[in-house]
Order: C-alpha cells, then structure tokens, then sequence
C-alpha cells in the first residue's frame, strides 16, 4: 500500500493527453492498487493516472454510492455511447476547495481492461456516468474547471445553498406551510 502525491491544477500533466497502456505488467497493477489508496485516503470517488503525476489511460473509480466497496479499475476505457443529459455538481482531488456545474451525459457506455487485463463492458446511469465522465475528461487532459458553468469555493457553495434553502422555507411559509 502507498499513498502517491495528488499533482493539483496548474501542474502540465494535468493538461495532456494520456497514452494508451501496451501491457499490464506488474508496475501496473502497482499503480492501480497505489491509485486506490490514494483515492480512499482523499476520500474521494475517483482518480486517473494523471492525477498522481503518471500520463497514462487508466482510471479508478467508485460509480456507486450504495456500494462504496466496489472500485472499478479501468485502463485504457473507451466511452462506446452517451445519452440524455444532467447537470452535476463537480469537484476535484486536483483543484482542492472548489465546486462547479458541469452538464453530462445521464448515462454512458464504457468499455475498458480490468485490473487483470480482461475487457469489460459497463452501463452507469446518473451519479455513475457523472464520476466516469470526469475520470475520463482527465486522461484528455481536460479538468471540470475547463467546461463549468461555474466554479466556486466550497464556502460559497455552502452559501448558495443555504440562501436556497431559507428561499424555499420562505415560499413555503407564504404558502401557509405547504409544500408546493
Ligand atoms: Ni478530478
């Protein structure tokens, strides 16, 4: 187990393209499991390859937030089709304090090498195609900052939220309590 420093925006390596993995070779899988720690030591749901300073196509995520146990490790993925559309709320282990909306697609295909080199093919729906879109944009080189609508600080978006909030109680008090 190994923790790997997480490269923040501003580094170069954030901004390239990765390169497809020929083998997985022990170094590989040393990575991937090095990828997960890391990932879970941040507390977060998704990392690529770039993000720990290495230019190459693979990702790791937890798509699922019912199952937290479940990571997927995807080298090389391909996303085979997108549909419909969502509007997300991003963040990211690479730009630490921030949030943004950012539009996907509501669901993806992907199609990516397992951890032992097996091809898989995946279906994730709403959060799930949201954190398999981001990890993916990384290994174009692309972060959510670059196609946000907008990025805040976590305090400000705790902020938005909370203005939101009293917003709706007071519409519903004008409404005489109910909820409308
Ligand atoms: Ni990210």
């Amino acid at each position: 187990m190994a923790i790997r420093k997480v490269f923040v925006k501003g580094e170069e390596i954030l901004t390239k393209h990765c390169k497809p993995v020929r083998e997985i070779t022990p170094r590989v899988r040393e990575l991937c499991n090095d990828m997960i720690d890391t990932m879970r030591d941040q507390d977060g749901v998704g990392l690529a390859a770039p993000q720990v300073g290495v230019m190459k196509r693979i990702f790791v995520a937890i798509p699922d937030r019912e199952d937290e146990d479940n990571v997927y490790v995807m080298i090389n993925p391909e996303i085979l089709e997108k549909s419909g559309e969502q509007e997300c709320v991003e963040g990211c282990l690479s730009v630490p304090g921030y949030v943004g909306h950012v539009k996907r697609p509501m669901t993806v295909r992907v199609k990516a090498l397992d951890i032992d080199g097996n091809e898989q093919e995946y279906e994730f729906s709403g959060f799930g195609a949201n954190v398999i879109c981001h990890e993916y944009d990384h290994l174009e080189g692309i972060l959510y900052t670059d196609i946000a609508r907008d990025v805040m600080t976590n305090e400000e978006y705790d902020k938005l939220l909370k203005e939101k909030e009293e917003d709706l109680k007071r519409k519903m008090s004008v409404k005489g309590g109910m909820s409308v």
